[in-house]
């Protein structure tokens, strides 16, 4: 098995980094890493991690606080699956358990990546109804922040909507033009999965509600998406795939989605709009 190797593999420490004075953080990242690259090489099986007691107290204290923010604001579809997930507040889970649930749930699965891809590698991984996923927890010394997708974000932001058939149908399109979309079209392609699966909210009845997972794994991204004066706007595809996006950064604004099933046909509209500029 060879399932992927990424071209762009950039999962290094950057000095601004919370634990890039830490030798023994890095040394752990760097076998966390060691050990989803022999994964995805098919020299061993899902990795099982042993999380350090600064792991487990920043899991801790940060899911404590998400689970008040989940009770307010995030969406109908989000609270109802997170509750059958194995994902306890108490300590880390295993990857690979969330990964088994999903997959008997709705044959999705999670893989372990070292740290971020290009949108084309990353993207394309939807069309086997996989996602890529970290399985180190962001520095202790600042829980409330990750500068990168650790596991927090990718299990507590990204795996309950994973358990919504229709929100995989959409994943599962955007996989497969990313894989045929030329060059020009994937910075669009990347900025609508952005302000959806990463950063999207929708509509309930008359109030806003969170889907993505920034918001729904980030503290700070959830407050300022739900705080009175937040800068929401209407989800408006061709504006949205235009909107600059700085990974790194907080998010300044957020779209609003009427529903996951508009979701639906909106990709296959796109898809279909550029499809035609593509044969003229
Ligand atoms: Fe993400």
């Amino acid at each position: 098995m060879n399932i992927l190797e990424p071209q762009s593999f950039s999962g290094i420490i950057h000095v601004d980094h919370p634990g890039a004075t830490d030798q023994a953080y890095r040394a752990r990242r760097e076998a966390i890493a060691a050990e989803a690259k022999a994964f995805r090489a098919g020299e061993q099986d899902f990795p099982i991690i042993g999380y350090t007691r600064e792991d487990h107290e920043t899991w801790n204290a940060v899911s404590d606080e998400l689970q008040q923010l989940h009770r307010k604001h995030a969406c109908k579809a989000y609270k109802k699956a997170v509750k059958k997930l194995p994902i306890p507040t108490s300590r880390p889970p295993q990857m690979k358990d969330v990964s088994d649930y999903l997959h008997q749930t709705n044959n999705f699965r999670l893989y372990p990546i070292e740290g971020l891809v290009d949108a084309r590698t990353f993207l394309r991984m939807f069309k086997k109804r996989i996602m890529l996923c970290t399985q180190f927890i962001r520095h202790h010394s600042r829980p409330e922040f990750t500068p990168e997708p650790d596991m927090i974000h990718e299990l507590w932001g990204h795996a309950p909507m994973f358990t919504d058939e229709s929100l995989v149908r959409v994943l599962e399109k955007l996989g497969h033009a990313a894989e045929v979309l030329p060059d020009e079209y994937m910075d669009k392609l990347a900025t609508f999965y952005w302000f959806t699966f990463e950063y999207g909210l929708v509509e309930e009845g008359d109030n806003v509600k969170a889907f993505g997972a920034g918001p729904l794994a980030g503290l700070h991204d959830m407050k300022r998406a739900m705080n009175t004066g937040a800068d929401l706007r209407p989800f408006k595809t061709e504006e949205v795939i235009e909107s600059f996006t700085d990974y790194a950064a907080e998010q300044p604004y957020f779209f609003v989605i009427p529903s996951f099933e508009w979701l639906e046909d909106e990709i296959d509209r796109i898809l279909s709009k550029w499809t035609t500029q593509l044969s003229t």
